[in-house]
């Protein structure tokens, strides 16, 4: 809500001395906001709605974007209009956020009812934004990065370039007898089978233990082959009967 409200007056666009019309053509007019947003912290999410002044938000919408820290939110813009489509008027507003993950914004017809717009959020699938999950964020608290696939993964983690043989196996299982849940191997490092056999004869329940390897530049031209083919490397030792 605007401290001081909008009225009809206020919002006459064929009056070009119309306040609504001075603030629009005012690069620093920033419109006060009555009250504020106690808990921003707890929102993942803002759903960002406005209607279309002379093809742009209204400034007060950018005195919100400059109030709060939006780093790491998403935002999605949604604006109603006579006539305009959406324009740029929700890219122009990035800059006010620079580090929010912005959506792509909508445009409605002016007057458009509240069913529709609910049912155009619930369409978003907003539960699945990284924010929300945790997706990439590192806690260090726990000492875990969260997963595209929403696994917690060990930050630190045993790595095994030069290990080979007998040195490799008998370096992972003490890790591993240790607490250590995250080792890295390459197939550069000779070394995949050894890591694996350590992981099988832990007896550590396999879902527990992240393994790490990586494809050499020679592998590039057929990485689906050289994936296919670690996994065999590694998995083979893995499946105990
Ligand atoms: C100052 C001002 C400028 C406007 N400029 C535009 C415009 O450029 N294009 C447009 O389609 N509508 C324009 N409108 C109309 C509003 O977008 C429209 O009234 C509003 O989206 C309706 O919102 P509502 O659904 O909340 O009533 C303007 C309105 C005002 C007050």
């Amino acid at each position: 809500m605007p401290e001081i409200p909008y009225t009809a007056d206020d919002l006459n666009y064929n009056n070009s001395s119309s306040r609504s019309n001075r603030e629009q053509s005012d690069p620093s007019a920033r419109p006060a906001i009555s009250g504020s947003v106690e808990n921003m912290e707890d929102y993942n999410v803002v759903l960002l709605g406005y209607p279309v002044w002379h093809g742009q938000a209204p400034k007060i919408i950018y005195t919100f974007l400059e109030s709060y820290e939006f780093s790491g939110k998403t935002i999605v813009p949604f604006c109603t209009s006579h006539s305009s489509g959406i324009g740029s008027s929700d890219t122009n507003l990035h800059v006010l956020a620079p580090g929010a993950d912005w959506r792509s914004g909508k445009r409605f017809p002016g007057g458009t009812g509240r069913e529709t717009i609910t049912d155009w959020v619930h369409g978003l699938d907003l539960s699945r934004t990284p924010t929300a999950t945790g997706i990439g964020r590192f806690d260090f608290e726990t000492g875990t990065v969260i997963l595209n696939s929403g696994y917690a993964m060990p930050i630190n983690g045993l790595g095994t370039y030069s290990l080979t043989g007998e040195t490799c196996f008998t370096s992972v299982s003490a890790a591993l007898e240790r607490g250590v849940r995250l080792i890295d191997t390459a197939y550069m490092y000779h070394n995949e089978a050894e890591v694996g056999r350590a992981v099988r004869e832990s007896g550590i329940p396999r879902e527990e233990i992240f393994v790490i390897t990586k494809l050499y530049p020679s592998q590039f031209a057929n990485a689906e082959d050289a994936i296919d083919q670690a996994l065999l490397v590694v998995s083979s030792f893995w499946v105990s009967a």
